[in-house]
């Protein structure tokens, strides 16, 4: 490693722990969630969201997430002394988020005018009227995952056929005509997500990173590569920085298209990066 003064303008990190981020892909098994948020079909795991906060904040900066579901991104961003703001469009999620986040601020003994974690139940498509009446300050960073599409009403999948035998379990977000889950034309799905992305442009600190975790999707025999494509359609208004490479090894392999065609289990997500320049 270089023998100079490690200046860092970007975060906290010691120059040890900010060259562990730089490797393209990275394993994370989520450890078991919390009984309450258990009912969200697809949480990403605080541990993991973390990591990323403290890589592309400093201690004290705004995080914002426009889909928060059960609240990850702002726990994380508690535990990790970042101030956050996020929007969920189903009240019951956004419920349990404001739990969650009160628990944790008891564990952590931490103030809401120590840190900020506050959660708006409202539309992502209206964010610029949300940003402006919560006082949300410029954000320094996004992380994000959101729907993939209408893939949870996809029949059929493991997942989904436990789920529906638990009535504690919800198969899907919500029933909402608001929810970019229920859009069942793939390209009005991504021109709606894309305009949610691009209209957050005015409200990020100049050189601010996103990250959107994502996968490619499968359906009915066909992929629609959502991670390429908004890759592809943001880079109108962000910079791409490429992607990490999230990596799950502890789900069961099943045997699709066996002996007879190749059908992957897609074990892994896309934490696309892009830069506010
Ligand atoms: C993949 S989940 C996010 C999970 C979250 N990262 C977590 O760890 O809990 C996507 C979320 O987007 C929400 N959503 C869908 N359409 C929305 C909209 N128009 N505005 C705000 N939230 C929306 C869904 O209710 C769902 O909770």
């Amino acid at each position: 490693m270089s023998k100079r003064p490690f200046k860092n303008r970007l975060n906290d990190l010691d120059p040890k722990s900010w060259l562990k981020f730089q490797k393209s892909w990275f394993l994370h098994n989520p450890p078991p969630r919390r009984k309450d948020v258990l009912r969200h079909p697809a949480k990403f795991p605080e541990t993991l969201v973390q990591e990323f906060i403290e890589f592309f904040t400093k201690r004290g900066q705004v995080v914002f997430d426009p889909m928060i579901g059960t609240g990850s991104t702002l726990v994380a961003a508690l535990r990790a002394g970042r101030n956050s703001y996020g929007i969920e469009l189903n009240p019951d999620y956004a419920d349990i988020a404001r739990q969650v986040i009160s628990d944790e601020r008891a564990a952590l003994q931490i103030s809401q005018e120590q840190c900020t974690a506050t959660v708006i139940t409202g539309d992502a498509a209206n964010i610029a009227n949300l940003i402006r009446t919560n006082n949300i300050p410029s954000i320094d960073y996004m992380i994000t995952s959101p729907p993939y599409w209408n893939m949870l009403h996809a029949r059929g999948a493991q997942t989904q056929k436990s789920r529906s035998e638990d009535p504690g379990m919800d198969q899907f977000y919500s029933e909402d005509a608001k929810d970019l889950g229920n859009i069942e034309i793939y390209e009005d799905f991504l021109e709606q997500l894309v305009e949610i992305y691009i209209s957050l442009k005015p409200y990020f600190v100049p050189r601010a990173y996103l990250t959107i975790i994502v996968k490619n999707i499968k359906k009915g025999g066909k992929i629609y590569p959502l991670a390429w494509d908004l890759a592809k359609q943001l880079s109108r208004s962000y910079t791409l920085k490429d992607e990490r490479i999230w990596v799950q090894d502890n789900q069961r392999l099943m045997p699709y298209g066996f002996g007879n065609a190749w059908v992957s289990n897609t074990f892994h997500h896309y934490c696309l990066q892009f830069r506010n320049e």
